[in-house]
């Protein structure tokens, strides 16, 4: 029998993976580089390469103009329609548009001006802060008649639904949660959610930026509001790639899009003077995509539909529990402790170890002058080391060889040898 907690152990898990051959559509040039931010940015898809080339040389650089009538035009909506598969929604609700943070505030001032009247909105300390910003902006645009409550998470890890339950009045507009959290991972139960929001006549927008991709997440079924993403995490659409947005078919006509651009507008060519909203989920749009970002997306997308969301969450759940036996056997008693949920159901894919010299350590992790691997996770303060399990590309042999520098880099101290001084980007 082969040893639980060895190579040759992550070597036969490897081949018995039923997604490995998509590993090799991906541009990985240096085989000791082992990627584990995948839940910041995704890895390139090969095809992408072609799409973009595609895309520059002939859409661009022979079609010029022309190219808006044979497919830019379209391309937000037709993509909008991909993502919404891979969200469960109806292809009439989702559309890619600006990003994520933008999506937000149009869809919460939609929410709240839908709410006129209601003046609470609900949110949690574990949401990413830009959602927060956002959220505190529309507070002051509203000329502060609205209060935004934060859910405290006792652990910094997760959500307790009872207190989330108690924060709901008769006043709350708007509940505004991270679908999967940033820093801990911890996975919100959306139909819960949806139904204590619903029961108290509240509206619920999600960002999915963290779940998107990574698991199954069925919006018809929640019967969710509204909800945000990014598509550069899991869904590999590239530095900057656009967000998109979801609202509910019998909401799109009644909630407003504060940012009015000829894009959302009924016949954009007919440049009339005054706006007329254009019916459906296009209305959400604003101004110009950026249309080489979006086309760089497509295949990105249907690499996600072929593999299949259901098997995407298998893999990634049998990778993560698989990454915490390791860190259980040789990382626990080096100070390191579970930052994500224990349990997988309750989390998404990537997982957090906090340990007090966490900064330190990531940066080891990287020095490509320890150890044989360059080990890429990210930092998130004060003392989260994170780790992105993206089962398109994460092999579980990677995975045992983080573990495997982690433990070197404490045994020997290692980390000893750098500065706490944070870098611009972590
Ligand atoms: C959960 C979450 N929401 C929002 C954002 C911000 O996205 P954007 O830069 O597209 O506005 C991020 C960025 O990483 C994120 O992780």
């Amino acid at each position: 029998m082969t040893e639980p907690y060895s190579l040759s152990k992550a070597r036969l898990l490897d081949t018995q993976d039923s997604l490995k051959a998509f590993r090799e559509r991906f541009v990985i040039k240096d085989s000791s580089l082992i990627y584990m931010d995948g839940n910041s940015l995704g890895r390139l898809p090969s095809d992408t390469v072609k799409y973009l080339d595609k895309a520059i040389r002939e859409q661009w650089g022979e079609r010029l103009i022309r190219s808006w009538n044979e497919g830019w035009y379209q391309q937000s909506m037709r993509l909008g329609k991909k993502i919404a598969q891979i969200i469960g929604a109806r292809p009439d609700e989702v559309i890619l548009s600006d990003s994520t943070s933008v999506n937000l505030y149009k869809l919460a001032y939609g929410a709240l001006k839908l709410q006129e009247g209601r003046h609470e909105i609900i949110s949690d300390d574990m949401n990413f802060p830009s959602d927060l910003y956002v959220l505190q902006g529309l507070v002051k645009q509203f000329e502060d008649k609205h209060t935004l409550r934060l859910l405290k998470s006792s652990d910094g890890i997760s959500a307790d639904m009872t207190e989330l339950l108690r924060m709901f009045s008769s006043q709350t507009a708007l509940v505004s949660l991270s679908h999967v959290t940033f820093k801990s991972s911890y996975l919100y139960d959306m139909e819960k959610v949806s139904e204590l929001a619903h029961m108290h006549k509240a509206l619920v927008l999600w960002d999915l930026s963290h779940s998107v991709g990574a698991l199954p997440v069925s919006l018809k079924k929640a019967n969710a509001d509204l909800a945000v993403g990014c598509t550069y995490k899991y869904l590999n659409g590239g530095p900057g790639s656009p967000a998109f947005l979801y609202v509910r078919k019998d909401l799109q006509e009644k909630m407003v899009n504060p940012i009015q651009g000829w894009f959302g507008e009924k016949n954009p060519f007919e440049f009339k003077l005054n706006y007329r909203s254009s019916p459906g989920i296009r209305k959400y749009l604003t101004g110009t995509p950026p249309v080489l970002s979006v086309s760089g997306l497509e295949p990105a997308l249907d690499m996600v539909l072929e593999a299949g969301i259901s098997a995407i969450r298998k893999k990634s759940i049998a990778q993560t529990d698989y990454l915490i036996q390791l860190a259980e056997k040789y990382l626990y008693g080096a100070g390191f402790r579970l930052g994500s949920p224990e349990f997988n159901e309750k989390r998404g894919s990537h997982i957090t170890f906090k340990h007090a010299e966490g900064y330190r350590i990531s940066k080891a992790l990287i020095d490509p002058e320890v150890g044989k691997k360059v080990v890429v996770p990210d930092f998130r303060e004060p003392n989260n080391i994170r780790f992105g399990i993206t089962p398109l590309y994460t092999s579980y042999e990677e995975i045992f060889h983080a573990v495997e520098k982690l433990r070197m880099i404490m045994d020997q101290k290692i980390y000893e040898r750098y500065t706490t001084t944070r870098g611009k980007v972590t």
